[in-house]
């Protein structure tokens, strides 16, 4: 694991960008796993101002997003269909057809589920993923005790999730009770993962996800396993780490 605490939130934006970039550089037809949430929002930041994007051919890109609600209406500006037509395609100018959200709005959800994790293995799987991290430590919207094995599925939210994401919507009540997300074995399966995370609220999450064991109690923990991932924070965020003098970009220290 690399770990970068950065000084606000373009440095985040830009470095793992930076990473992202040289992992789809070096592909023919790219594949990049796009997450929604707020702290993601600064890496498409950072490639729309052109940053890390020369030579990589955004019209070959490949999109697959982590998740989606399930049950949520057409038009809702939070479905994450809309989100990443408003914060992704849009901003990146990629051509709608080469970006996949899965279907939350399928009447056979457990079907639409497996089609797509089957899409991602038809387009050789995902060249570097994007992650946020819940409070309680989820990625996509893998909740503690998800199985490391899991592949994409539907799930069941915690009242932990559906609060912290009450905020976009009108209450809390709206908040839907399911979504369909990649599995934790899924996200594994990314040749190159790039997790970011902003805030106090999340500090505790990263802890355990950098410091604690392997469990699925902090379903992000698991990627200390993977081979290639590289975590960047804000000071907020990453302050409660034992290392946390050595991650910081301004130290001195070797990435
Ligand atoms: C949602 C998403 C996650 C994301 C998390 C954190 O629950 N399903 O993929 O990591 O939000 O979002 P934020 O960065 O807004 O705190």
């Amino acid at each position: 694991m690399r770990i970068l605490i950065c000084d606000g939130p373009r440095s985040i934006g830009e470095s793992a960008a930076h990473v992202l970039g040289g992992a789809l550089r070096r592909r023919r037809r790219p594949t990049l796993g796009i997450a929604t949430g707020s702290s993601p929002l600064e890496i498409y930041g950072a490639f729309a101002r052109g940053i890390e994007i020369e030579d990589l051919d955004l019209s070959r890109l490949r999109a697959f997003a982590l998740d989606e609600y399930v049950g949520i209406a057409d038009d809702h500006p939070e479905r994450y269909a809309n989100v990443v037509d408003r914060e992704v395609t849009t901003k990146l100018g990629l051509d709608p057809a080469n970006v996949s959200v899965p279907d939350g709005a399928s009447s056979d959800p457990d079907t639409a589920a497996e089609r797509y994790e089957r899409q991602i293995e038809d387009a050789g799987g995902i060249d570097a993923q994007i992650l946020g991290v819940g409070t309680n430590g989820h990625i996509g919207f893998n909740e503690p005790g998800s199985p490391h094995d899991s592949r994409t599925r539907v799930v069941s939210l915690t009242a932990e999730t559906r609060a912290a994401n009450a905020r976009f919507f009108d209450d809390i009540s709206h908040v839907p009770t399911h979504a369909v997300t990649q599995g934790v074995g899924t996200i594994m399966g990314a040749r190159t993962i790039v997790m970011v995370a902003q805030g106090e609220a999340k500090a505790e999450a990263v802890r355990h996800i950098i410091d604690g064991e392997v469990s699925t109690r902090w379903p992000g923990s698991i990627l200390q396993r993977h081979p290639d991932v590289t975590i960047v924070l804000d000071e907020a965020a990453g302050h409660l780490l034992e290392f946390a003098g050595q991650y910081r970009t301004d130290a001195g220290y070797p990435a």
